[in-house]
């Protein structure tokens, strides 16, 4: 009797620029039997970051290419990358706070491939200082949203959203606690879905 092989994982690479909580969630979902994905390499473009350190100590490749030396062209630090990515055959990229605008060549490149997670309902409070624009403008609830990259900064159709309460005496800090929970949650599930629909697509 032929046995039924298992539909190999889809390669994902995480891109960080700092602690990599949402990373390490996305790795730790990816290493159960039956995950649809598995993280094969993590690139943060800031050295010595605490997410590099979590991505290895959880058996994970991790590598940086710092943006510093590429000073303003950014397309040429990106095709460092998009080179590393390559090599390990990526399949999908997951941005995990990876604070640098994208060029739209790398966005071309991946589109269709790419996601990110930002700190909002989006399109409610694309960009920075999410949290603290959340409780200014006096919402009674914040989130997050994973998210397909396009060229516009944090435009792209959503793929989940969780919601959170704002909770009276809340700050930035505390708001910003409460979501991480949150995106630690949504992120894995979102991402699994995701690539689960590509393989369907597939021939
Ligand atoms: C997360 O809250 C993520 O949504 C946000 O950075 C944080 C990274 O935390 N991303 C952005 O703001 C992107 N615009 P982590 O490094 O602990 O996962």
């Amino acid at each position: 009797m032929p046995t039924e092989t298992a539909k190999p994982k889809t390669r994902v690479a995480v891109l960080i620029s700092g602690s990599g909580t949402n990373m390490a969630s996305l790795i730790a979902a990816g290493q159960a039997a039956d995950a649809p994905y598995e993280v094969v390499v993590v690139i943060s473009n800031v050295a010595d970051v605490a997410g590099l350190e979590k991505a290895r100590a959880a058996g994970v490749e991790a590598l940086t290419v710092e943006h510093k030396p590429f000073g303003k062209d950014r397309e040429a630090h990106e095709r460092v990358i998009d080179a590393l990515l390559v090599e390990r055959n990526v399949e999908v990229i997951a941005l995990a706070g990876y604070m640098r605008l994208l060029t739209p060549w790398l966005v071309q490149k991946w589109a269709g491939r790419m996601v990110n997670i930002h700190p909002s309902l989006l399109p409610l409070y694309p960009g920075l200082n999410t949290h603290a624009r959340a409780i200014e403008a006096g919402d009674a609830e914040a989130g997050c949203t994973v998210h397909v990259v396009t060229e516009g900064v944090d435009e792209g159709p959503a793929l989940g959203q969780a919601r959170v309460a704002i909770l009276p005496g809340d700050d930035a800090d505390t708001l910003a606690e409460r979501v991480k929970a949150a995106e630690h949650a949504l992120y894995p599930q979102t991402l699994a879905a995701f690539v689960a629909r590509q393989g369907q697509a597939q021939p």
